[in-house]
């Protein structure tokens, strides 16, 4: 499958430069919604989230809840702010790429990630960090996307993976489940769509 090299300011800029569609996309009903609703409502306490983008996901969460959340691109984190401010939601924003940011053990409730494991050059080692900053007793929620077992579908997207990857920053043929059933991540439920190429893990650390 390999990992598509590429430099990380470089990056950074393909995902600052899709900021507003992220922001836009936040108030839009459609499938995406519905499954982030699904796995999101079992968020509960502490909450860390991961690469959060435009903050699509903070209406999901709790009202009493507190939330850290993490990205390693400025437009994003500004966008998000301003959903935060919107919702009336304390959030503790750190600007940051998550392969590297240092954050506490074993304290959050719930870690959670967002289509975002495609966009790390090294996803094994976030799914290592998830589970070490999680509580031993917390939850890892994981919406993802990744190679169909479709065969027609998985050939597509080993086809396109380089040059999506060059315009929006992530791989689209990675296995998502391997992945996960490789790490620290015990998987409690999972439900996949669209051909087994979006999935939705209940997870917790090993
Ligand atoms: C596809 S977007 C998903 C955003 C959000 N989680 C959502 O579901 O709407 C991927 C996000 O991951 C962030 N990202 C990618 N690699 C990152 C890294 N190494 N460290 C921090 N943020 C990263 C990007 O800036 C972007 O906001």
């Amino acid at each position: 499958m390999g990992v598509l090299k590429m430099n990380i300011d470089h990056q950074v800029e393909i995902f600052n430069k899709q900021a507003g569609k992220y922001y836009k996309r936040a108030k839009q009903k459609n499938m995406d919604f519905r499954l982030r609703r699904k796995l999101l409502q079992s968020a509960t306490g502490d909450i860390l989230e991961l690469s959060v983008g435009a903050g699509m996901s903070f209406q999901f969460y709790p009202k009493s809840s507190r939330i850290t959340a993490v990205d390693f691109s400025p437009n994003m984190i500004n966008r998000a702010k301003l959903v935060a401010a919107d919702q009336g939601r304390q959030v503790d924003f750190r600007l940051g790429n998550v392969e590297e940011i240092a954050l506490p053990e074993k304290t959050y409730d719930t870690v959670i990630s967002t289509l975002s494991l495609c966009s790390y050059p090294h996803p094994e080692k976030v799914l290592k960090r998830m589970a070490s900053w999680c509580k031993e007793d917390g939850k890892i929620l994981l919406f993802e996307h990744g190679i169909s077992t479709n065969t027609f579908v998985a050939w597509i997207q080993h086809k396109t993976n380089s040059f999506y990857f060059k315009k929006v920053g992530c791989h689209t043929n990675r296995d998502i489940l391997k992945l996960v059933q490789e790490s620290p991540l015990s998987i409690v439920k999972s439900e996949h769509y669209v051909l087994n190429t979006v999935h939705l893990i209940w997870a917790k650390p090993v």
